[in-house]
């Protein structure tokens, strides 16, 4: 185990969340997390299981009572993780959607395994570049390139489900708005005197006005819309793209940084822009390569994060140092 940090204002731990051992009660302003989806995305040891949910009672005991938090999930195994926030006395807020176009829908083509299953030879097609996936400390094995046989059903019954799968193109990506309750028997002012949290930092995050668009509305805000629960990342010209727009990022966005599922800092900005002001802090306790800390950094927010794999924790010091280095952030803030 091992941690570091810059001076109070970034803590990262390279150990278990489980216990939040090194926070104090009703101490962060806003958890900001993405954590294990349990789907084995990728087949990511790390990703088998949805976290135990003792770790978001965690969570509540080290946020200040009111504070906001924001969870990505998964669309398959979103309401567990649901409940698990209720059960932990989070109160649900809200779902927002993440949209994208490029994500792939898991499937296989199942017409194959009935010529198989009924023990009859597909046809070959054509060839097709097979490029092997991700494993851990693997980003090279996308240089791994074989040429593969394209098959085609032969069997009436394969013929038949030629182009069937398992499901549907997945759009977007859901993130839990959460809140721990505020202090009892004061209002959302007491509690915002007495502990700066209580209310979303809507004046920070709104979405400008497209080029050229009349203001909406009979009272126009001079910096356009409230966010909305959608964030698109491709330009969909459908009209929608007035609300939000966030490019998502390579998977290797940095050479050295082999995370699998790297969130876009532009992304995390507007998340702590949402739920912090300047000087408050954000929790991750599932930090992987830091994207969160990152912005956090950027945005002059104190950040405490946590990472278990130890290839994972170098990356986000390393990114970490770097931006430091950019920036010259110490003497920022
Ligand atoms: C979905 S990834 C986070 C990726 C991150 N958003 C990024 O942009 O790099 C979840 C991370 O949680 C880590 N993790 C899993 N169980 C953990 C635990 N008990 N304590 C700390 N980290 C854990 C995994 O190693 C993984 O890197």
């Amino acid at each position: 185990m091992s941690h570091y940090q810059i001076s109070k204002k970034l803590k990262i731990f390279n150990k278990s969340c489980y216990g939040l051992v090194d926070l104090k009660p009703n101490s962060i302003e806003a958890l900001i997390s993405d954590p294990p989806y349990g789907i084995s995305y990728q087949n990511n040891y790390w990703d088998k299981d949805l976290p135990n949910k003792q770790i978001w009672k965690d969570c509540l005991r080290a946020l200040k009572p009111g504070g906001f938090g924001a969870v990505f999930s998964s669309v398959r195994l979103m309401h567990r993780l649901m409940v698990d926030l209720e059960d932990s006395d989070f109160v649900i807020k809200d779902i927002m959607f993440w949209a994208q176009l490029n994500g792939m829908p898991k499937s296989r083509d199942l017409s194959l395994d009935i010529d198989k299953e009924l023990g009859v030879q597909s046809n070959k097609v054509g060839t097709y570049k097979y490029v092997q996936g991700y494993k851990k400390n693997g980003a090279k094995s996308y240089k791994n390139r074989y040429a593969k046989d394209k098959l085609g059903p032969s069997s009436k019954l394969g013929m038949m489900y030629k182009g069937c799968g398992l499901g549907v193109k997945p759009a977007y990506e859901p993130i839990i708005l959460i809140q721990k309750p505020i202090e009892k028997n004061i209002s959302v002012a007491q509690n915002i005197i007495k502990y700066g949290t209580g209310a979303l930092n809507i004046e920070q995050t709104r979405v400008p006005y497209d080029q050229g668009e009349t203001k909406v509305g009979h009272n126009p805000h001079p910096n356009g819309r409230v966010a909305p629960n959608i964030l698109r990342t491709e330009k969909f010209n459908d009209g929608f793209d007035k609300f939000f727009l966030i490019p998502k990022v390579r998977q290797y966005a940095e050479d050295f940084n082999v995370h699998p599922t790297l969130k876009p800092v532009k992304l995390m900005h507007h998340l702590v822009k949402l739920l912090t002001w300047e000087n408050q802090a954000v929790l991750d306790p599932f930090m992987g390569s830091a994207s969160t800390g990152i912005s956090c950094l950027i945005l002059k927010r104190f950040f405490y994060g946590y990472e278990l794999d130890n290839d994972y924790y170098k990356i986000a010091r390393k990114r970490i140092n770097n931006i430091i280095q950019e920036l010259s952030i110490p003497t920022l803030f």
